[in-house]
C-alpha cells in the first residue's frame, strides 16, 4: 500500500500508465549475471506495479515487452524470452484473475509461437470479466507495424464498399487500432536514462506526457512509481489551447 503523502489526489493522476521497460540487461550484466536474469527480475516488478495501480488510481497499464525489432537480438535471448512470457501467463493467471486485472495483448500475434498465442487468448478470456485494472501488454508490438496492418485493413473495408474514403478520419482509423479498446495514455514512462519512444504507442501518445528515469526497470519499486506519478499532478496538460 502506499503510504497517504504518495498517493495521488483522486482525479489529478494518469488513468493510463505506459512503461516501456527498459534496462533489464544492463542491470543483470552489471552483476555478471546473463541478461535473461534481468528479464526475470523485471517480471517480478511487473506485477509489484500492476498491484500498485489500484492505490493511486491508475485504471489502465500497459507494457511493452517486446517489440517488432527484438527479434534481432541473439536467438537464445528470444527463445527465453519467448519462454519467460509463456510462465508469466501460465503462473500468474490465477492471481491476475483473483486481483481484478483484465489482461490483454497488442501486437502482431502472426509471428508469435501457437503454444503462446494460445495462452494469450486464454489469459484474456479467463480475465474477461475483470475490471479493477486494465493490463495491455504489448507483444511483438511496433507502433508503426501497427499502423501498417490498420491501414490494411481499413483499406480492405473500403475496397469491398463498407466503408467510405471520404468516412475515413482519425476516429476511423483508431478503431482498427489494437489499441481499439483503450483511452489514450497519460503518461509514458522509460527506464534506464535513454530518452527515446522506440516505436511504442505512436498514435496514441500524441498528447501523453513523457517521464524518463534513470532507474533500470528491474529496480523500478512500487515506491518509485508512486513518486512519478505523485509529480503528474503538477503538470499543466494543455493539448493544445492555452491555459486561462
Ligand atoms: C528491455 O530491456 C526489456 C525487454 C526487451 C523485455 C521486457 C520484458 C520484461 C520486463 C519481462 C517481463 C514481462 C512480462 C510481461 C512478463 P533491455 O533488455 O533492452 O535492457 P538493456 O537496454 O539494458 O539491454
Amino acid at each position: 500500500m502506499a503510504t497517504d503523502e504518495q498517493k495521488v489526489t483522486p482525479g489529478t493522476g494518469p488513468r493510463h500508465v505506459a512503461c516501456i521497460m527498459d534496462g533489464n540487461g544492463r542491470w543483470a550484466t552489471s552483476r555478471g549475471r546473463p541478461r535473461l536474469f534481468g528479464h526475470h527480475m523485471g517480471a517480478r516488478r511487473v506485477k509489484e506495479i500492476v498491484r500498485a495501480c489500484p492505490d493511486h488510481g491508475v485504471k489502465y497499464l500497459t507494457i511493452f515487452a517486446f517489440s517488432t525489432e527484438n527479434w534481432k537480438r541473439t536467438q537464445s535471448e528470444v527463445a527465453g524470452l519467448m519462454k519467460l512470457f509463456r510462465r508469466y501467463i501460465q503462473r500468474e493467471a490465477r492471481d491476475l484473475l483473483a486481483e481484478g486485472v483484465r489482461v490483454r495483448f497488442i501486437g502482431d500475434r502472426v509471428r508469435l509461437d501457437d503454444k503462446l498465442v494460445r495462452l494469450m487468448d486464454e489469459l484474456e478470456l479467463l480475465t474477461s470479466r475483470n475490471d479493477r485494472v486494465h493490463l495491455t501488454i504489448a507483444l511483438n508490438y511496433g507502433g508503426r507495424d501497427e499502423l501498417g496492418r490498420a491501414t490494411k485493413r481499413l483499406a480492405a473495408e473500403v475496397a469491398a464498399g463498407r466503408l467510405s474514403p471520404a468516412d475515413v478520419d482519425e476516429t476511423t482509423l483508431a478503431r482498427f487500432l489494437d489499441t481499439h479498446f483503450l483511452p489514450d495514455p497519460d503518461l509514458v514512462i522509460r527506464t534506464s536514462g535513454e530518452a527515446r519512444i522506440s516505436n511504442f504507442l505512436l498514435w496514441q501518445s500524441a498528447y501523453a506526457e513523457y517521464e524518463f528515469i534513470d532507474t533500470l526497470w528491474p529496480d523500478f519499486t512500487k515506491a518509485e512509481f508512486a513518486r512519478v506519478l505523485g509529480g503528474f499532478g503538477a503538470r499543466d496538460r494543455r493539448f493544445g489551447a492555452v491555459t486561462a
